[in-house]
């Protein structure tokens, strides 16, 4: 069956990664984390020193960075396994710091859209269906309340031992949520053809599950 590239976006722990693994899995596809690549850009950054708003530097950086993205989903970055280095909430606000740049996304688009032009991939961010995958045939937008990403979000860092305080959790969720919906370049916004589902009250079998129906109706009609 000939393979469609699929869109899911929408705000932080939203639960986006977590639909795009089981959905990847159902399907035979590669998860694309679009968001781990903007964290690999602000890692840099901060390892190197380079203010977070510097964009001059920061694009030059990029040029010369080497980021794999394995399809296992660990990040690559200078040869080194980062995969949990980005994850911390430091490095979650300076990727929302970064990720309004506009040299900093077109460069990062540009490698996005190169990954995934054989088909066959799922990525999820905040700007797929509307700028990275505007031809997506299946573009999903998962939104939940505040309160309960923030839930998510504390039981994500428990069970990888990071710190895991709700009300912080909960003020930075709604800091860069409007960091990323106000931010100049490419803001967070539903495309118009996106299929919105609210999965606050939702298992994340039953979100994948829904998703599924939408990509098979799709896929019936390819
Ligand atoms: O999905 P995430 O929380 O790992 O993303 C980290 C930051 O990167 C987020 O605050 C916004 C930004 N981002 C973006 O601007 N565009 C994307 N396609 C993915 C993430």
């Amino acid at each position: 069956m000939k393979k469609i590239n699929i869109a899911i976006d929408g705000p932080s722990a939203a639960g986006k990664s977590t639909i795009a693994d089981v959905l990847s899995e159902r399907l035979g596809y590669t998860h694309l984390d679009t968001g781990a690549m903007y964290r690999a850009v602000a890692l840099n950054a901060v390892r190197k020193e380079i203010a977070l708003d510097d964009e001059e530097n920061i694009v030059a950086m990029i040029a010369d960075m080497k980021l794999e993205m394995l399809s296992d989903g660990s990040v690559i970055l200078e040869g080194e396994d980062v995969s949990e280095a980005i994850r911390t909430d430091e490095i979650s606000m300076a990727a929302s710091d970064v990720s309004k740049l506009e040299g900093c996304r077109s460069a990062l688009v540009a490698m996005q859209q190169k990954i995934c032009e054989a088909g066959g991939y799922i990525l999820d961010g905040r700007d797929i269906g509307t700028v990275v995958l505007k031809d997506a045939p299946v573009k999903i937008y998962l939104v939940a309340t505040p309160e309960a990403r923030a839930e998510r979000r504390v039981k994500q860092n428990l069970e990888k031992g990071l710190e895991a305080d709700y009300e912080t959790i909960l003020e930075d969720i709604i800091k860069r949520d409007y960091q990323d919906t106000h931010r100049e370049h490419s803001p967070l916004t539903k495309a118009e053809d996106a299929i919105e589902i609210d999965t606050s009250y939702m298992s994340i079998d039953e979100v994948a599950d829904a998703v599924m129906e939408i990509v098979e109706s799709c896929l019936g009609e390819e």
